[in-house]
This record gives C-alpha cells, sequence and structure tokens, in this order.
C-alpha cells in the first residue's frame, strides 16, 4: 500500500493501479498540505504502508505548500519508519516567493528520499524531460528508466541544457511566475463575481490552479457533464480521489492566458454551476 495526498493528482492514482498497487489516502489542507497527524494514525491502522508520495510544495491540485517544520517532521516520520519518500516537485519553479521553496530532500541526510522534478509544467508541455534525485535507490532507479523508457532523446536535452546554462530559463520562470499569478487572481476574481453563493476556494501561491468547492448538493459530475456538452473541458474532483469525497469540487486551470474565449468558458461554468445550485 503506497500512502498519497487527498486530494492527488489523477495520474498518480492511475499509475498505482496499472502497477497493482493500492493506494491509502491521507488527508490534505489547502494551507498546509499533508496532514502529518492523519499519517501517523495511518501507519498505526496499516503496517503495509511501503512508501509515501507527496507534492510539498504547491500540491496538484489544493495548492498547498507545507511549512518547512512539517517538512522536516515527514522526512523524519518516514525515515524513522523504513518508508520511504517520493516527492514530487514538479510545480515549485512558479512559486510566487523571492527566495525558492525548499524540498523535503533538502532534510534528507540518508537517501530515504527520491526527489522527482520536470520541465514539462515550467517550460512547455511538449518538453516531456524530468530529473530524479534518487537518493539511495538511484541505481536502481536508473536501471528502471533505462528498462522501461530507454534513455530521452539528446536534441531537446542538449536544448534544455543550454537554455538553463544561459540563464534563459531563469528569467523564463521569472515572466511565468508573474503571468500565472495575474492569471490566477483574474480568474478568483471571476469566479467571485459570477458562481453563485457557497463557492468557495483558496488562492495558492503558484501554480496552475484553482481548486473550488462548489455550492451545496452540486456535483463535480453534473457540472463536468453540463460543462462539457457546451465545449468546455474542467477537471471534476471525482478525478483526484479514489473515493468520492472530492465530488463536491472541481480544479480549474489557469494556464492560459486571458482571452475571449477563456472568459466565456468561465461564464460557461458559472452558468452551469447556477443551473444546478438552483
Ligand atoms: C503533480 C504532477 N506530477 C507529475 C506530473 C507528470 O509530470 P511530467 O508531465 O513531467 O511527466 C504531472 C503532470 O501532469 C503533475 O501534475
Amino acid at each position: 500500500m503506497i500512502a498519497v495526498e487527498s486530494p492527488t493528482y489523477y495520474g498518480l492514482l492511475q499509475i498505482l493501479e496499472s502497477l497493482g498497487m493500492r493506494a491509502l489516502e491521507i488527508p490534505c489542507s489547502p494551507q498546509t498540505g499533508l496532514s502529518l497527524e492523519a499519517l501517523e494514525l495511518a501507519v498505526r491502522t496499516y503496517d503495509n504502508i511501503r512508501a509515501v508520495v507527496a507534492m510539498p510544495n504547491l500540491q496538484n491540485p489544493l495548492g498547498s505548500i507545507m511549512p518547512d517544520a512539517h517538512k522536516v517532521r515527514l522526512v523524519q516520520w518516514c525515515e524513522d519508519h523504513g518508508v520511504p519518500l517520493i516527492e514530487d516537485d514538479c510545480l515549485s519553479g512558479t512559486a510566487d516567493f523571492d527566495t525558492p521553496l525548499a524540498a523535503a530532500k533538502a532534510w534528507d541526510r540518508t537517501g530515504n528520499v527520491i526527489y522527482c522534478s520536470s520541465v514539462h509544467k515550467m517550460l512547455a508541455p511538449g518538453v516531456r524531460l524530468g530529473w530524479i534525485a534518487g537518493g539511495k535507490w538511484h541505481a536502481r532507479v536508473e536501471m528502471l528508466k533505462f528498462a522501461l523508457s530507454r534513455p530521452n532523446e539528446m536534441l531537446s536535452q542538449a536544448a534544455v541544457a543550454e537554455f538553463m546554462a544561459t540563464g534563459g530559463y531563469e528569467r523564463h520562470l521569472r515572466r511565468l511566475r508573474v503571468a500565472l499569478r495575474q492569471q490566477r487572481e483574474w480568474t478568483a476574481q471571476v469566479i467571485a463575481a459570477t458562481f453563485p453563493a457557497g463557492t468557495r476556494l483558496t488562492l495558492p501561491r503558484g501554480g496552475f490552479h484553482l481548486w473550488v468547492e462548489l455550492p451545496e448538493g452540486v456535483t463535480s459530475e453534473a457540472v463536468f457533464e453540463q460543462a462539457l456538452r457546451e465545449g468546455v473541458y474542467v477537471a471534476p474532483g471525482l478525478m483526484f480521489s479514489n473515493s468520492p469525497r472530492c465530488d463536491g469540487f472541481i480544479r480549474i486551470n489557469c494556464g492560459t492566458p486571458r482571452s475571449t474565449r477563456v472568459e466565456h468558458a468561465l461564464g460557461t461554468l458559472a452558468a452551469a454551476v447556477h443551473r444546478l445550485a438552483a
């Protein structure tokens, strides 16, 4: 059994299912991320937790950031229990702070943390390049990467390496952070002004997403279906858990620059939620 955050990135749930592994969902708060108390409780209930997968920085979909003190406790807890921590850090480059967010890996003294990140979210969706610091499993990770997908093609790696070495990547990230902040703030304002009473959200300090709580009685599945009929795609909360506990939420992507098309899509969504809430 693998302990994961709840809600969590649906791709992780799909990977675990395809590997025949069970996900144990640990509640997460929109402010401070993974609940360490719930994790401690889980290990007292289940003695077969083989790994913890977490996104301490800008969790997808919540956008939560674990305080550094929690990251220290999480790393220590995993070490004390002999449970490897797999850290997904693919969004921290979009964080809206002057100093970079620390990864939990920064407190790893024994190689118990497997750190993963990529440029896929931060540079361009088509550039599927990432990296892993595999700690004490690094050689095994290298072997599995080679066995499962062979090395990545050289050209894109060389191009990204040069972009990073010449400072272009840092400049790009600075612009991206400002653009994403404006897009998140604008989208949150539109939601506050046009969605029905009872809609709630917490504005994250980075990332592409807003995790929106729907008014009482409105389900994400119904919103998804109505919006899709009108050509608008929104991620229903249901995708982010194996249980129906997130059906009262939708995840709105703010990664597309503001345009009349995006304004129209938000209007379509707002109208669908109004109809369902009536
Ligand atoms: C939280 C999270 N982790 C991992 C991934 C996968 O990253 P990549 O596309 O770089 O393989 C995604 C991508 O959608 C993601 O949102």
